[in-house]
Order: structure tokens, then sequence, then C-alpha cells
């Protein structure tokens, strides 16, 4: 998920809250009475929390102190933990499991770095787990849980309806090992110890990366195994820069002795990366032909979005130019909050007077968006996650006790209130393709909020090594057992492919060819051959 600026105003009576400074102070002071919104709570546990080195972990065993190499000798009741004397504050606390998939092994846990914990769930692969290479996965938001992803979208279970998991035939486990963590702390069931907290992507990119060393190190038959770092809508701005902290961490890792982590690729889908194409492509989105669903805005409105977004005498756009001169060329904060705010209500706003799912044009929203995310599927997965037998299985720590949020509005606010997502996101991933990483950018061509037309934008115009072969390059269909399933293109290593018929959360759409996509990706071949 995205939240939309817009979205987020039209949700809470304050006003546009991204940019109201006394709105964000309000949320955050609001000590023990949390803000619901619908099922998604302002959660503002972690000012709540005593700090678990106080004795929280008494309440597992201190189990293996030497590497695991099988981990199924794990206990499904109780906690193992794990330490590393190279990480002397960090740890890892993992159980096996049962649930979702039976035909895996798979484990839920944290990892534990100094006063942060981090939840994750992990699912062995289902062809060769031994083999196959391994998956980090995380939800956007900022903010969202990635049991959406595990649970709605790409995951071995879904949860269709209020009786529990279902068994994925499309699953991402076909032929790989995957990951889900909740982050940054402060998402999902993932805490932190009084005082922590996370409000930007450098900052949550040194957690994920202490995490991934700490886990291959100590789960020791994934080392050395290719890697893939993969995320959705916010996660366009995640993967690249915690791709580059793992990247360039593997320098340390091999001075202390440690095997690097083999990071081969980052895979994001319907990914805000560019957020300066992404705004001006919501004129394209909803005045012209761009759209599956055609123009959606009146002439009138579309009209006075051109005009308003492009400088009048010079026709360059302006808002592209005020965006990028106050929160780019010299960062202003006062004056780039001005510019967004302006440019998202002249180029955002119109859309939400169509009634349109945000996610999926070609379709309503289904409920209020507040309360089902226009998803009404999201509402199981919460009150699955609320089942007390549920967290028990999945070792949630007991000191959450809130309901379980989908997605923090408290970490939005706190990026938001860090202009985390002004700098250009995309320098990383030119540094990534550089170094040999490839990167995947697949986009379902329903999405309004994170579309197609700002990321084959971006993708088209960022510097590279292989700007010039890859926009060169005509889009060709790709297909999915003969059928046409999109169109791709792709040179020296970067790869974007559209998914007809797919929304913001392509593989809920379209598990069968995501899935396809996928497996092409990590079997290194081509899409649009055969
Ligand atoms: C974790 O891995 C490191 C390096 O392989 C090892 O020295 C350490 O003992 C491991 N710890 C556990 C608990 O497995
Ligand atoms: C559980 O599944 C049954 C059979 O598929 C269905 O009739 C029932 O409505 C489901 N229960 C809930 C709470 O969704
Ligand atoms: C990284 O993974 C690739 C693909 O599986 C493999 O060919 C390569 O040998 C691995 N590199 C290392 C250093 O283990
Ligand atoms: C959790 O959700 C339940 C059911 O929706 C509600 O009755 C309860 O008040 C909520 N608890 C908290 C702490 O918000």
């Amino acid at each position: 998920m995205f939240w939309s600026n817009t979205i987020l105003a039209g949700l809470i009576s304050w006003g546009t809250i991204t940019f109201a400074q006394q709105d964000y102070q309000r949320v955050l002071s609001k000590g023990d009475s949390r803000a619901q919104i619908g099922h998604l709570n302002i959660d503002s546990r972690l000012n709540h929390f005593p700090c678990p080195n106080a004795g929280g972990y008494e309440l597992y065993t201190d189990g293996l102190f030497t590497p695991v190499e099988d981990l199924s000798i794990l206990s499904e009741t109780e906690f193992t933990k794990l330490s590393h004397p190279e990480f002397p504050r960090y740890g890892v606390r993992v159980k096996k499991s049962t649930f979702c998939d039976e035909t895996v092994k798979s484990y839920t846990g944290y990892i534990d770095i100094e006063a942060r914990h981090l939840f994750f769930y992990f699912f062995e692969s289902r062809n060769d787990p031994d083999k196959d290479d391994v998956i980090f996965w995380t939800n956007g938001g900022p903010g969202c849980s990635s049991s959406m992803g595990l649970f709605m979208e790409l995951g071995p279970c879904r949860i269709i309806d209020g009786n529990g998991t279902k068994f994925h035939p499309e699953s991402w486990n076909s032929n790989a090992n995957i990951f889900f963590v909740d982050q940054p702390i402060g998402t999902g069931f993932s805490y932190a110890g009084h005082g922590e907290s996370v409000s930007s992507t450098k900052e949550a990119a040194k957690d994920i990366a202490a995490f991934v060393a700490i886990f291959f190190s100590n789960f020791s038959k994934f080392k050395g195994r290719a890697f893939h770092m993969a995320g959705e809508s916010f996660g366009g701005r995640f993967i690249p820069v915690f791709a580059a902290e793992v990247y360039d961490q593997n320098k340390k890792l091999e001075q202390i002795g440690m095997t690097p982590i083999n990071l081969t690729s980052i895979m994001i889908g319907n990914g805000r990366t560019d957020f300066y194409s992404m705004m001006l492509s919501y004129y394209d989105m909803a005045c012209t032909p761009a759209s599956v669903a055609g123009p959606l805005l009146n002439i009138a409105t579309c009209t006075r979005m051109k005009q308003m977004s492009l400088m009048r005498s010079l026709q360059v756009p302006r808002c592209k130019k005020w965006m990028k001169a106050s929160c780019l060329d010299q960062l202003d904060p006062t004056s780039c909050r001005a510019a967004v705010k302006f440019c998202s209500q002249e180029l955002e706003e119109p859309f939400y007077t169509s009634n349109k799912n945000p996610y999926d044009v070609s379709r309503d929203c289904e409920g209020e968006y507040g309360d089902t995310l226009c998803y009404p599927v999201t509402k199981h997965i919460t009150s699955y996650l609320d089942r007390p037998a549920v967290r028990l299985m999945l070792g949630v720590d007991p000191s959450i006790t809130s309901n379980f949020s989908s997605c923090s509005v408290e970490m939005l606010l706190r990026f938001a209130e860090a202009l985390d997502e002004f700098p250009l996101t995309y320098h990383y991933v030119s540094a990534l393709l550089d170094r040999g990483i490839k990167a995947l950018i697949y986009v379902g061509n329903n999405d309004w909020v994170c579309n197609q037309v700002g990321n084959e934008r971006w993708t088209l115009e960022f510097e590279w090594s292989g700007h010039d072969e890859f926009s060169s390059l005509p889009l060709r269909d790709w297909l999915v057992e003969g059928k046409k399933a999109g169109v791709t293109r792709s040179a020296k290593g970067l790869t974007y492919v559209s998914i007809d018929g797919a929304g913001h959360m392509a593989p809920y759409d379209k598990p069968k060819e995501t899935l396809d996509l996928v497996n092409r990706w990590l079997m290194n071949q081509p899409l649009d051959q055969l």
C-alpha cells in the first residue's frame, strides 16, 4: 500500500496531514488514547513499551549458541534464542511453525537489534530449499505490515474470509525461500524499547542490513545463497536504499571474517521510486488514455490541472520545477512542503472525485477507504492476526497487546515529517546496477497511486551506465502460456514490466502471471522470449 497524502487528508479531518506540523505533534502526543481510523490504528505503542531487555527475554529459553544448520530442530512452542559474538547486542528469537504451508518448513520470530525488534515470517521453498534463492519481502506505507503481502498477495497462504488461512498455489515460495518482514520498527508486530523509533528510510536500512547479516550467519545453510530484495509501493524507496546498505555492509562482513551477502537483485512492484515523476503522472492517469479506464476526469478539471502544473508562459512543468528547486536543489522544508502541498492539491486530489479505487482504476472502492483500504479482505487479515491463539502460535511478543494495524499512520507521519521521500532514490538503483545487481521494476497497469506512467518514465530517464541502450529499446509483449501478460523492456540488468489486469497489489490480481514473472527473473530468463 502507498499512503497518498490526499487519502490521509480525506481520512482524517485534520487537514492535509503530511504538511501540518501541529497535527503530527498532536498524534505523537496522544499518549495512551490511541486514535483509530477504521481498523487502522494510530498506534503510539512505540512510546509505551518498557525496554524488553529488562526481563522480556526471560519468557523464552536461551537455547542453542551455535549456528543452526538445520532449522527444523527448533521448537514449535518456545523460542530458541541465537546470538553472535560479532554483534554482541544483537540476537534472534525464532520458532518453528506449522501454519500457512504444511508442505514446507516455516519459522517466525524476531531479530533483536539492541532495543529494536523486527518480526519476520520465513518460509522455505516448495522446490529445493537447499539450493533455491532467498527473497526478502517488505510492503510499503511507510508503516504497512508485510503480512499484507503474505496473506493477500504472494505468500504461501491467503486469508480470504473468516475461516483462517488457505493454501495459495501461486506463492513466491514455489521456487524460493522467502521472508516477510514487518519494518520499520513500529510496523505490524515489530516493536522497540522506550525512546527508539525510525523516521527515515536510511535509518531503517541499518536495521535491515543487521537483520540480513544475522539471519545468514546463523542459519548457515542459506549462507552465500543468491539473495533478492523485493518490495511494493513505498518499497520503491525502501528497497534500493536497503539493498545499497546490504551491499556496502559486505566489506565490513568480510573484514570480520563473515560470508558476504550474495545480493543478486532488487525487485520493485508498483513502486514509488521517483516521487517527482509519480506526482506528474497523475495528470496522465486521470486525463489521458494512458489509464486503462480512459480519461477519468472532465475536460474542465483536466484543463485546470494542466495549466496549474505548467508555468503558463514557458510551458515548463511548474510542479516539477518548483518541487525540485525547493525539495532537492536547495532543501528548504517550508517551501518544499508548500510546493508539494500545492502540486498534490492540483494533481492528486481531483482523482478522488471519481470514486475509483486508487489502487485499481478499473473498479470502485469496496467499502470505506479508511475501513477496508478498498479491499474488504484486509479486515479478515486483521482479525486473524488479532486472535490470541494465532499470536501465540506466531510468537508475537506478549508486550504487544494492541489490535493489529495493517498500516501505522504514525509511521507515515514520522517519515513525512522527516521529508524522507524527496531525495532521489533512483541514484541507488543506478549505483546497484553499475555494480552488477539486477533490478526488476514491475507495475500492475490498473494502479493509479504508483502507476505505470510514472514508473516507465523514471526508468527511461534516470542516469546510469545502461541508460542509452535501455531507453532506445521499444516495449515488447511478454507472454504467459501463450497469452499477452503485459509489455516489457530490458537491458544491462534493468527490466521494466507492466502487468495487464493488475492493480497496485499485482500478485493479488494476477497470481499466475506475477509468479511466472518472478520465476523467470530468478532463473535469469528473458521475459520477451519464450
Ligand atoms: C552465528 O553465526 C556466527 C558466524 O557464523 C557464529 O560465530 C555464531 O556462533 C552464530 N551464533 C549462533 C547462535 O548461531
Ligand atoms: C467459511 O467457509 C465456509 C465454506 O466455504 C463458508 O460457507 C463460510 O461463510 C465461511 N465463514 C466465514 C466466517 O467466512
Ligand atoms: C551467488 O549466487 C549465484 C547464483 O546462485 C551463484 O552463481 C554464485 O556462485 C553465488 N556467489 C557466491 C559468492 O556464493
Ligand atoms: C480491538 O478491536 C476490538 C474489535 O474490533 C474492539 O472492540 C477493541 O476495543 C479494540 N481494542 C483496542 C485496544 O483498540
